[in-house]
């Protein structure tokens, strides 16, 4: 984001206003009200494309108009949404091609939202014109910092112009139809095409007999590319059209985290910041949502993002909505902070009166005053916001640990049919980082195009898909000195999903130095075990069977009739080495494997601190900010020396939001759900 008129810089704080909900009348008591709460960004338009378009010619922007005004005349600044997250019903109705086709093939109808069709000419023609009369009609406010593209992107689309578009695709990526017989092993069911006409989307008409369950695995894999190459290009098409008008003014699309349907880490190509959505459930493990955050700013190799949405209190979408406890707002806006967010902003500014969010909450409640819990805890924070300043603004993470996380394989590896059908390629990410993430390892999550030189340890979960020159990649790495864990399921496919022959892990098994013969799928309930480091742990889900050819092993099965044979392994190459967990464990054997990883490589903690509390760093030039995050229900204390990041007594210590020098080394006590930002000068 940049932020024009501010004349002192800080972390921007507000979010989502719809006032076209509202009678005009309401609008200047929400000025006062969001002003009193410390706002000073409001998103807007962002689902107003109805109003603003009455038909194919007439364009209406004269409440949009007063609304800029009014924002302008209080000082706020504006992101400001392009409205395309959901069409008008007269445009559905003229021109049907905009509705989507679902995966079991009905045709939808008018209703809902993030509905259109990628691949619709109407919805590609209507959007990227208001996107453009939008920027051409605001390029003079100076108060817009961001533009906010469409609204959370997803979903999937089956029509007959996506079908017509994904073998166009198809051309362009194979060029011809033996290629595509080839990298989808059509000989396999007699499926062999003899003309790119001959080819359908892959759905439950076709192909799927569930979401993840399909016959054939290349159509589906490459339908899934096709489907976030074609919402992506929906995008970069408004992208296009703003840009012609405001050059200066940066670009972006609220993403979702861990959303499988897009393929984030091309989309961020295309986006100037990354901003996203968090939503976390009462009680979500702070472990889950900061991985989150870090996967977010792996995206643009560790920039900043926005937090574009959260909310204030409570959502209205999940099972059971449990309202955030006092404190709990504040704590999870820091943490956002923490893990790199420059923004702290809010879905919504305003309850609505009607329709499916008017139980999501806001600053501003039903009550339509100040006088509630939740306006005054956001009012607290939007202080704070302001005592804090812009110092943390562009502040960077720095980790010695990577996990690589791909969505070609997320996708690949849950259309597998087999060795065992649950396995969740976000579930296995998880059990690694959490057990980094709960000894204070600052962990970065990079593609397989990052570069991996600056990190001493790399992770890579179930690597199922190896694509093209990314074992050379690994392979230089832990030649040049680089520690790699690599877990059971991996090495096995190529981009296409075709298996590398000459035993598993595939690519992998030099670097690795073992062959895995067998990969056994236990049933539910059905466990074997290992001992590692004297203690002793289960191996669940997939265990596999392995022959050390250079590694040597650490492990060993100690049941069943591989009794005896290697579980883990680890295979000195070169200057590094290579590690493979051949099995799924539990928790605390990962928490076991990472602490004695780590320790013989020298990787420290972030901070020392008790159980429950996080510690998370961010470093701009000789500052270093460090966030002490407590996420339990009881008072925490611990002692802690405040060192930089490269283990040095920091030179000064100071507590960022009461601007009080700190001991270097001091006890702590922390109430339940509070923060404690201390920046270190080194
Ligand atoms: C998403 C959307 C918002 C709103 C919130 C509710 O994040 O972007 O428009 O629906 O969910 O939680
Ligand atoms: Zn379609």
């Amino acid at each position: 984001m940049r932020f024009p008129t501010q004349k002192e810089p800080k972390i921007v704080y507000g979010g989502d206003y719809n006032p076209e909900q509202w009678e005009e009348s309401t609008w200047e008591e929400d000025m006062r009200l969001l002003k009193l709460a410390g706002v000073d960004i409001l998103t807007l338009n962002v689902f107003s494309w109805a109003s603003l378009q009455k038909n194919d010619e007439v364009y209406d922007f004269s409440r949009l108009d007063r609304i800029m005004e009014l924002v302008k005349k209080h000082g706020f600044f504006v992101c400001l949404a392009t409205s395309t997250g959901a069409h008008p019903a007269w445009m559905a109705r003229k021109y049907p091609d905009i509705l989507r086709t679902d995966f079991e093939g009905r045709k939808r109808k008018f209703g809902s939202r993030h509905n259109s069709c990628p691949n619709s000419p109407t919805y590609r023609k209507y959007s990227v014109l208001l996107a453009g009369k939008l920027a051409e009609r605001y390029k003079t406010y100076d108060n817009i910092t961001a533009w906010h593209i469409s609204n959370e992107y997803g979903g999937a689309c089956y029509c007959e112009n996506c079908e017509k578009a994904f073998r166009v695709w198809l051309k362009k990526k194979y060029k011809t139809i033996e290629e595509v017989n080839r990298v989808w092993d059509t000989a396999f069911w007699g499926h062999t095409f003899y003309d790119f006409d001959e080819i359908v989307v892959p759905n439950l008409l076709s192909e799927h007999y569930s979401e993840n369950g399909t016959a054939f695995q290349g159509i589906s894999l490459d339908y899934a590319r096709f489907n976030s190459d074609s919402i992506l290009e929906c995008y970069k098409l408004e992208y296009d059209a703003i840009k012609k008008y405001t050059k200066e003014i940066p670009i972006t699309t609220n993403l979702m985290g861990f959303y499988k349907p897009l393929d984030y880490q091309k989309w961020a190509r295309s986006m100037d910041f990354v901003s996203w959505d968090s939503y976390p459930y009462a009680g979500e493990d702070p472990a889950q949502i900061a991985m989150k955050h870090d996967l977010m700013r792996g995206l643009k190799d560790g920039q900043s993002f926005a937090l574009m949405e959260q909310t204030p209190s409570v959502t209205n979408w999940q099972t059971y909505n449990a309202i955030k406890r006092p404190n709990v707002m504040r704590l999870q806006s820091y943490q956002a902070v923490a893990h790199g967010a420059d923004t702290v902003m809010f879905f919504q500014m305003k309850r609505s009166i009607g329709s499916c969010e008017k139980f999501h909450g806001a600053i501003i409640d039903h009550v339509g005053h100040e006088h509630t819990r939740v306006f005054q805890e956001c009012k607290r924070l939007g202080q704070e916001l302001f005592q804090l300043g812009g110092e943390t603004l562009s502040a960077v993470t720095k980790s010695k640990v990577a996990i690589i996380f791909d969505w070609d394989n997320w996708w690949a590896v849950e259309y597998s049919t087999g060795p065992c059908n649950q396995l969740r390629y976000y579930d296995e990410v998880f059990l690694y980082y959490k057990a980094l993430h709960e000894q204070n390892i600052s962990v970065d999550f990079v593609s397989v195009e990052s570069d991996l030189s600056n990190y001493s340890l790399v992770v890579a979960p179930l690597l199922y898909m190896v694509k093209e020159g990314f074992d050379q990649k690994l392979k230089e790495f832990v030649k040049n000195g680089g520690t790699l864990v690599v877990s059971f399921f991996s090495g096995i496919v190529d981009e296409h999903d075709l298996v590398t022959i000459g035993g598993y892990p595939g690519k992998l098994k030099e670097l690795l130095g073992i062959w895995v013969e067998e990969i056994d799928g236990l049933i539910s309930g059905d466990e074997n075990s290992f001992e590692f480091l004297g203690k002793q742990y289960p191996a669940k889900l997939l265990c596999d069977i392995m022959h050390t050819i250079q590694a040597k092993a650490i492990s060993f099965y100690q049941k069943d009739f591989y009794k005896n044979t290697p579980v883990i392994t680890k295979n000195s190459y070169e200057k590094g080495s290579a590690y493979y967990i051949g099995t799924r464990s539990n928790p605390a054997f990962y928490h076991a494997f990472f602490e004695n990883l780590c320790r013989e490589l020298d990787i420290s903690p972030t901070a020392l601190t008790s159980d429950h509390v996080e510690a998370v760093r961010r470093v701009k030039g000789d500052k270093e900010f460090l966030f002490l995050l407590n996420h339990s229900k009881q008072e925490e204390r611990f002692f802690i020396q405040f060192k930089t990041y490269n283990e040095n007594i920091g030179k000064e210590a100071v507590n960022m939001l009461t601007k009080e020098k700190m001991p270097i080394e001091t006890t702590i006590t922390l109430a339940p759900n509070d923060v404690l930002i201390v920046k270190i000068n080194s």
